[in-house]
């Protein structure tokens, strides 16, 4: 087990541990001994409940009693319902600002649970147990929760940090291929914005679920990588703009898929979303050929989709890229890779460039 800490720009006396590694868990009650909490939750959904609930109490001991609240597996969980039940579900056990709370589960539940305890009475403390790979080398980090509303992702949200988070990778062995995958897309965009070296050991070799030793050590990269950039700024200011890599194209392709219905997973629409940026950097001159190659590449070499399996509207696909948080103006602005291991923020395109890029991915 490895550990890393995560210290958010707002202040170094919010700075808390990461646990990371095959066995991470055992972690947990040394974490939990650093306060003296009167109540603890876990929140937690069907599906990873029946897979470890029964290996975090093994781990807690005797000692510690859990009050249990579940909520619906997966995006679903996200809805102002749920959040009011989970309010619902602390007020009726009394719990207070010296509780505790444990999200047992991937990013969705993360948010939810997350959500609810950042916002009961004014925040109680909680400790993010993220069971997919997705969830801990992205959505675990930085204290970003937010549920969806009004049809749109994410849409009402807060920022508030964990007081750790445990990300136990021998949790990642009962995913499905698709989901595992859809995480190292994370991992990829982190090596494309921030890191060669990242970067190089993930076009090597395809990551797997059963190589503990190799998963350990790039999960634990990935997640100080992401951590140095909310050490920078957890606001989403300036730059914290280079995670929005891949994923200006990436949620414009996730819409597109959703209203046909078309599966698609966040992590594929984003590895499809950083082959149209790193195209688009590449058409503007901003970004070596062999560097281009080089992403398609990787995320060929990790299993991921390089292209979007149908046909859509420019129009629509501009409607949507209008939409993106970043822009100003009514104008799109581009986070692109100038090289592996760094990027150019705020770049305008012209509508040609984009078509061309969008229309390289649609084969
Ligand atoms: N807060 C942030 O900063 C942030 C960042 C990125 C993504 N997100 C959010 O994360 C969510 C996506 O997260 P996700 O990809 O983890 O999806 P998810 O939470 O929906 O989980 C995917 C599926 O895997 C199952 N599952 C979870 N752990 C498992 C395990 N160990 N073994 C077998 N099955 C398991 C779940 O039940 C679910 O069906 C989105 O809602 C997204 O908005 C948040
Ligand atoms: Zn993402």
């Amino acid at each position: 087990m490895k550990l890393a800490s995560v210290t958010p720009a707002e202040g170094k006396d919010r700075t808390y541990s990461v646990a990371v590694g095959n066995g991470a868990l055992e972690y947990l009650p040394e974490l939990l001994a650093k306060k003296k909490y009167t109540k603890i939750a876990l929140v937690t959904e069907p599906t990873v409940r029946k897979l470890f609930a029964h290996e975090l109490a093994r781990v807690l001991g005797t000692g510690v009693s859990l009050e249990v609240f579940e909520v619906p597996s997966g995006e679903s969980a996200k809805t102002v319902e749920v959040l009011q039940s989970l309010w619902r579900s602390y007020s009726d056990m009394r719990f207070d600002r010296s509780s505790l709370s444990l999200h047992l589960g991937g990013g969705a539940l993360g948010d939810i649970a997350g959500f609810a305890a950042a916002t009961f009475q004014r925040g109680i403390d909680y400790i993010q147990i993220p069971t997919t790979l997705l969830a801990q080398v992205d959505a675990s980090i930085g204290g970003k929760l937010a549920i969806n509303f009004g049809g749109a992702k994410n849409q009402v949200g807060v920022v508030r940090q964990p007081q750790a988070v445990v990300a136990d990778t021998a949790l990642l062995s009962s995913l499905s291929l698709r989901d595992f995958r859809s995480g190292v897309s994370e991992m990829i965009k982190h090596g494309i914005i921030l890191s060669s070296h990242h970067f190089e050991a993930l076009e090597e070799k395809a990551l797997d679920s059963s190589d503990q030793e190799a998963l350990e050590r790039l999960v634990f990269e990935s997640i100080e990588l992401k951590a140095s950039v909310v050490a920078a700024d957890p606001e989403e200011a300036d730059l914290r703009k280079v995670l929005n890599a891949g994923h200006t194209f990436g949620h414009a392709f996730e819409s597109l898929a959703f209203d046909m219905n078309i599966p698609l997973l966040h992590g594929e629409a984003v590895s499809i979303g950083l082959i149209a940026e790193a195209k688009l950097a590449c058409l503007r001159g901003l970004l070596p050929v062999e560097c281009f190659e080089r992403i398609e590449k990787c995320v060929e070499r990790q299993g991921l989709p390089t292209r979007l399996s149908f046909e859509f509207d420019l129009d629509k696909l501009f409607d949507l890229l209008l939409r993106d948080k970043k822009n100003r103006n009514n104008q799109i602005r581009w986070v692109l890779p100038k090289k592996i291991g760094d990027t150019e923020r705020d770049v305008i395109c012209s509508r040609e460039e984009i078509e061309a890029a969008s229309r390289y991915v649609c084969k």
